[in-house]
């Protein structure tokens, strides 16, 4: 039991959040460089395209050199055990980059310094502030000019509506980039280059040690004193609880690709960052270092085999341990069973795993029974654990079969593969499933979708895109749906569950849909039992 407690303590596991080119895939190479998961950094870009040469990956993952799906790392830092959940953030957004978010007990999001907050960190931002996770902010490429760290600071604040606080504060950007100043020791921490490759070393100095403005540069000197001088006036105290709340973004600088800055940002994030977090159950909070086993499916990625039509499901381990010899109670097809091959990332290696703790993510084997959202635990156990939500698409198609001798094929298809949550169908008043209308986050779910119905299916279809954009579910009308005052390009549809859904082509709309219609509630997300 002792074991298990330990265990579940060291384990921190979290997702990195930011938009395309901010440093994501840099600064998670640098975390697994300090781990010593790898030697030197540049190996994690190599191995990745060594695995789509190797891997029985989808044709179209190949055929793009890009990772379809979001994929989880595990390795050690000092004594920590730590999971990394990647969110594909280029054109493989997806339904799947949120969902991983549901799998994280707290987010570092990445911005860039010269760029400020950007589109898809305001998405995925927006997805943990439901949550109220915890959010590290990492300023990325200090080392290249930088805009005013006051004032990516205020936009932090201003765009997302979060408070900050600055851990570390920047010394110098660009080619004067030095170090960072450490606000609680108030000590400066300067690097020495290495070009990125190797660890960097880090010098310490007092503030007030005399040779400071010669190590830092007069300018760089002043500006700093002046600096702290307004940061200390602010007051704006680290409190911890309200970190752990999701109240408030802890703010550290740096540069990823340099290694400024990189290991004070990791070790102080694993001190502040919570271990595993209690999940929801009903009305009851299932506590981690529970010893019985828990999970839920947050993923599923189909045909990595397509010869075997099998599918990998990712399981969040929320309680206990996991032994690959147990019985599981498979909680929605009440059912009895053995995960079969049960495995982890470490670093970029596929490992077949004998057990795992709360908090670690495993992928399974599944002959196709498990849906997103599902719980899988001991038997001795009962819960349930509360369901993803459904998030708004923002792409959306009208398909039907080419052939209308395969309206079967196509129907099995299209109920299959929203099944699984690959993406998700609408329906239009009066129409059947012969045609329906499919709505994706990321557009590229479309070529796989497209792709899958064909290859899976035998089916090719027709399609023609839409141009809506927004979507909301009703939360509550005053009146029948099909009453609502809607302009004329706004649509109603409904879900797989015939939930009433409105499809917008602009935020104008949704406010005039909301304007007209007193008592009209609509949602971003379908939260399902989230409630
Ligand atoms: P992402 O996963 O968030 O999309 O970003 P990624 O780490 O791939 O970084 C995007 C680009 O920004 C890369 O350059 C990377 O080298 C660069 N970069 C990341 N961190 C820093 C930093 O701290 N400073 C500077 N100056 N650059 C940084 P690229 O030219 O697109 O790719 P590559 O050819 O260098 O791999």
């Amino acid at each position: 039991m002792a074991d298990i407690v330990s265990e579940i303590k060291r384990r921190r596991t979290f997702a990195i959040i930011s938009h395309p080119d901010a440093g994501k895939t840099t600064l998670t190479e640098k975390f697994l460089l300090y781990g010593g998961a790898i030697a030197q950094a540049g190996a994690v870009k190599g191995k990745k395209n060594a695995r789509h040469a190797v891997s029985d990956w989808m044709e179209i993952e190949k055929q793009r050199g890009i990772s379809v799906t979001s994929s989880v790392m595990q390795f050690q830092y000092n004594g920590a055990c730590i999971n990394i959940l990647d969110t594909p953030g280029h054109q493989d957004f997806s339904e799947d980059t949120y969902r991983t978010l549901m799998a994280a007990d707290s987010a570092v999001m990445v911005i860039d310094a010269s760029k400020g907050v950007e589109n898809q960190t305001r998405k995925l931002f927006k997805v943990c502030a439901m949550r109220h996770i915890p959010v590290f902010t990492f300023i990325n490429k200090l080392d290249r000019e930088a805009r005013n760290p006051f004032d990516l600071v205020d936009e932090i604040e201003n765009e997302l509506g979060m408070p900050t606080c600055a851990i570390n504060w920047p010394i110098g950007s660009g080619k004067s980039f030095k170090g960072v100043f450490d606000r609680a020791s108030r000590h400066v921490i300067y690097f020495d280059p290495t070009g990125g490759s190797h660890k960097v070393s880090a010098t310490q100095a007092d503030l007030n040690d005399p040779e400071l403005a010669q190590i830092l540069g007069e300018e760089n000197y002043v500006n700093l004193k002046d600096d702290i001088e307004l940061l200390d006036g602010a007051g704006d105290e680290l409190d911890l609880k309200a970190v752990h709340e999701g109240r408030l973004s802890p703010v550290f600088f740096g540069s990823a690709l340099t290694n400024f800055g990189v290991e004070p940002f990791l070790e102080k994030f694993l001190d502040m960052t919570p271990p595993p977090l209690p999940r929801r159950s009903g009305d009851e909070l299932i506590d981690p270092f529970t010893p019985e086993f828990s999970a839920f499916v947050f993923k599923i990625q189909a045909n990595m085999n397509k010869a075997h039509r099998d599918r990998i499901t990712f399981l969040r381990v929320c309680s206990g341990k996991f032994d690959k010899e147990m019985d599981v109670l498979h909680v929605q097809g009440g059912r009895k069973l053995r995960l079969s091959q049960p495995q982890q990332l470490m670093a970029q290696e596929r490992e077949i795993i004998d057990e795992a703790y709360a908090g670690d993510i495993i992928g399974v084997f599944d002959p196709g029974i498990f849906s997103i959202g599902d719980t899988v635990c001991s038997p001795k156990l009962n819960v349930k654990f509360e369901g993803i939500p459904t998030f708004a698409p923002e792409h959306f198609m009208r398909v039907r079969s080419k052939d209308t001798m395969k309206r079967k094929q196509f129907v099995k298809g299209i109920t299959q593969i929203a099944q699984e949550g690959a993406v998700q169908i609408f329906r239009e008043p009066l129409t059947g499933m012969e045609e329906v209308i499919v709505g994706v986050v990321g557009v590229l779910q479309f070529d796989v979708f497209q792709y899958r119905m064909k290859s899976e299916y035998g089916v090719e279809m027709i399609c023609e895109g839409l141009g809506y954009s927004h979507i909301r579910w009703i939360d509550s009308s005053p009146c029948e749906p099909k009453q609502l005052k809607i302009s004329s390009d706004t649509k109603l549809v409904s879900d797989l569950k015939d939930d009433p859904l409105l499809l917008f082509t602009s935020e104008w709309n949704i406010r005039w849909a909301l304007e007209r219609n007193e008592g009209l509630v609509l949602s971003e997300f379908n939260r399902g039992d989230l409630q």
